[in-house]
């Protein structure tokens, strides 16, 4: 099952999606949680801490910056880029934003 959750901003997004994540987790299902916001706060929903969650790396800018080598596996990318979570989600950052300029989203 694959849910995506998306709306309008401050709307609740990450909120739910962290409540989701977890719920099922905790039910015993392998949770994969995706957290593609350019500002990404996910980790904090998840009860990664915020601090951490800051620290987490992007597998876009990771890859761009050339810091680490193409995963050629859905499951090496979640290992490579991936953080565990507290309920045993597994959590990974897409992409994220450092400096945002005029036009950017
Ligand atoms: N069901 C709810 N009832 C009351 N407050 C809520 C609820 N869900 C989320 N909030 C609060 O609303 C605010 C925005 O929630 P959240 O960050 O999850 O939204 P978002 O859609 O991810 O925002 P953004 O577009 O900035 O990423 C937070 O302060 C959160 O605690
Ligand atoms: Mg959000």
């Amino acid at each position: 099952m694959k849910i995506a959750v998306a709306g309008k901003g401050g709307s609740g997004k990450t909120t739910i999606s962290g409540t989701i994540a977890r719920s099922l987790a905790r039910k015993g299902h392998p949770v994969l949680a995706l957290d593609c916001d350019t500002n990404p706060m996910l980790g904090v929903s998840l009860g990664v801490g915020p601090e951490e969650t800051d620290l987490l790396v992007a597998a876009r800018q990771a890859l761009d910056a050339g810091d680490l080598e193409h995963e050629t596996s859905p499951d090496g990318i979640i290992e490579t880029f991936g953080t565990s979570a507290p309920d045993e989600v597994r959590l990974v950052v897409v992409s994220r934003i450092d400096r945002a300029n005029p036009g950017c989203p």
